[in-house]
């Protein structure tokens, strides 16, 4: 099987880029990251990427930039890398179509809850405070396409639901959520480089 090129686009922590690091390493996916590219220096998954050796990239939009020229310019960016597939993990700005038409079909997007909900920043403490009002019994995860500037919207490759429990703290519930996305995203690119190949063949 060919191994696939990615593109990983980050804001922060990069515990999802950490985890796509180590499941290339350890050959639990057939990919190679090319290029992580961040809009904010103080991500600490530019850190992450350099200590795989991977080129770590910023590309903060400027002031005085429009959106749609920043966009296009991060597509030109991320084009010179020619990856099979971009991932957003972490990216927390919104893409104008003068980025996503250039990856039809081909960029994923990750989200910590379940489709339809929570779309945006700060969806685990919103699902927590949800769950503490009774609206809600669990959470989730989910990883969908990215076809247009709909916010964490977009046909979904798969979901997960997460457990909240009644003693959980803010904390657990986080890191319970991080660590079946960690799953998830893995398993999803997997299963997405496979279509791509069948769809191919
Ligand atoms: C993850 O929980 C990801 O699902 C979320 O940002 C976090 C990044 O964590 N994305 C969104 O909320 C998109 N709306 P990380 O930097 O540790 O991977």
């Amino acid at each position: 099987m060919k191994q696939a090129a990615i593109v990983v686009l980050i804001s922060g922590n990069g515990s999802n880029l950490q985890a796509l690091i180590d499941a290339a390493r350890n050959d639990k996916l057939n990919v190679k990251i090319q290029a992580v590219i961040s809009n904010t220096k103080e991500a600490y998954g530019l850190e992450r990427a350099r200590t795989a050796g991977i080129p770590a990239l910023v590309k903060p939009k400027l002031k005085t930039q429009e959106r749609e020229a920043y966009d296009a310019e991060l597509a030109d960016l991320v084009m010179s890398y020619h990856p099979n597939l971009v991932i957003l993990a972490g990216w927390m700005r919104i893409l104008s179509m003068a980025f996503i038409s250039h990856f039809p079909g081909r960029i994923l997007n990750l989200h910590p809850a379940l489709p339809g909900t929570f779309p945006g920043v700060e969806a685990i403490e919103r699902a927590y405070d949800a769950y503490q009002h009774g609206e809600i019994r669990c959470t989730g995860v989910m990883v969908h396409l990215v076809p247009d500037e709909g916010i964490d919207l977009g046909p979904v490759l798969a979901q997960r639901t997460v457990e909240i429990k009644p003693k959980d703290t803010l904390q657990d519930l986080q890191k319970r959520v991080h660590l079946c996305e960690h799953q998830l995203l893995i398993e999803t690119i997997a299963h997405q480089i496979l279509e791509m190949e069948e769809s191919h063949a």
